[in-house]
């Protein structure tokens, strides 16, 4: 039996948000069902190598909320093209799923949606060239979606891979460290939810005004969600995230929680391991624990909270609907998932 025809509560699971109106939640499912057939096709080739690393995190899951976003953002428009919105949703998702490919090679990252990372698996080569192939696929579906479609994307992945040189260059002479940090993951992360947003409103005909409305609330509530995995890097364990906890320590990636508890007050323990490379596994624990302790990640919280309302301020561009109480209900999710 298809998710299609589960329970409300299956339906919610599937979708991953508190949603009341059942119909909506339906719809939802099945368009990331259809979302879900395209991503297995891409995922595959007639060369085994590749094959075989692309379906890899495509089969291990995640919780596809880009293409989600775009599925909601889909909803206030007055009808469009369903066919270019899944499209649309799918190749949002190949362009986070390439991100991801590459970024676990940034990272050196182990694991990845509660697998082995892809560059553990197999090796850096192999996640490189995967990824790159993904984010081909992800061109080509926008192709089909017209050339402004084709403009967007390509901005979009011009400004991620800027906030991800920027994050890997640091702050700058002169930069204030948080400043930089917040528009950073803008960049990095705001951008291509901010972009899942824009396409769901364009492809179900909503006004300019909406469309806008759409791009801004994906560009924060992408801000918050980097927020939000910022933290749970330190305070979620593995069976939680899918992901091994302190990676953005071992790869010295100062992180809010970090900058915050670094800058009031610090822990000279805490300065002296932040300083230095962390590898060693007792000292990364050791600063996580640290980190849990100071004052730095419920200051983080707060910072989260305050996007996650200006986020909803956003919403008030938009009719009240089933849609609009769906979008709010990701601004609360994004807060939820840290603790
Ligand atoms: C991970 O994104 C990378 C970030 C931008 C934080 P997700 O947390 O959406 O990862 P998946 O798609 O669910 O695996
Ligand atoms: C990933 O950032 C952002 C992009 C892939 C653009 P992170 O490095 O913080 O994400 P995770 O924690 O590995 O998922
Ligand atoms: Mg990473
Ligand atoms: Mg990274």
């Amino acid at each position: 039996m298809s998710v299609r025809d589960g329970t409300i509560d299956e339906l919610r699971a599937a979708v991953g948000l508190q949603i009341a109106d059942e119909e909506l939640l339906r719809t939802l499912v099945a368009g990331l069902d259809d979302v879900e057939d395209v991503l297995r096709g891409v995922a595959s080739s007639d060369v085994a190598a590749i094959d075989e690393a692309a379906r890899h995190l495509v089969d291990a899951g995640g919780k596809r909320f880009r293409p989600m976003f775009t599925l909601l953002a889909s909803q206030f428009g007055p009808g469009g093209s369903r066919d270019a919105v899944i499209t649309a949703a799918a190749a949002v998702e190949l362009v986070h799923l390439a991100t991801l490919y590459h970024d676990d090679v940034m990272d050196e990252a182990t694991m990845r949606r509660g697998a082995p990372s892809v560059n553990a698996r197999w090796d850096n080569s192999v996640a490189i060239l995967t990824g790159d192939y993904l984010f081909a696929h992800a061109s080509r579906l926008v192709a089909d979606l017209g050339t402004d479609a084709a403009r967007i994307i390509a901005e979009t992945f011009g400004e991620l891979v800027t906030g991800q040189m920027r994050e890997t260059v640091g702050p700058q002479p002169g930069d204030d460290p948080v400043d930089h940090y917040l528009s950073v993951i803008g960049q990095k992360t705001g951008s291509l939810i901010a972009t899942a947003g824009r396409f769901g409103g364009m492809f179900s005909g909503a006004t300019p005004e909406q469309i806008e409305a759409l791009r801004r609330f994906g560009e924060i509530v992408g801000t918050a969600f980097q927020i939000s995995d910022d933290i749970i890097d330190i305070a979620s364990p593995p069976e939680a995230s899918g992901k091994a906890q302190g990676t953005d320590l071992r790869e010295g990636v100062r992180t809010l929680p970090m900058h915050y508890a670094l800058s009031n007050d610090p822990d000279p323990r805490l300065v002296e391991l932040l300083a230095g490379p962390l590898t060693d596994d007792a000292l990364v624990e050791e600063a996580l624990d640290l980190l849990r302790r100071s004052g730095g990640l419920e200051r983080t919280r707060d910072t989260l909270a305050d996007y996650a309302r200006r986020a909803q301020q956003e919403l008030a561009a938009l009719p009240p609907s089933s849609a609009r109480e769906a979008c709010e209900s990701v601004a609360d999710y994004l807060v939820a998932r840290t603790h």
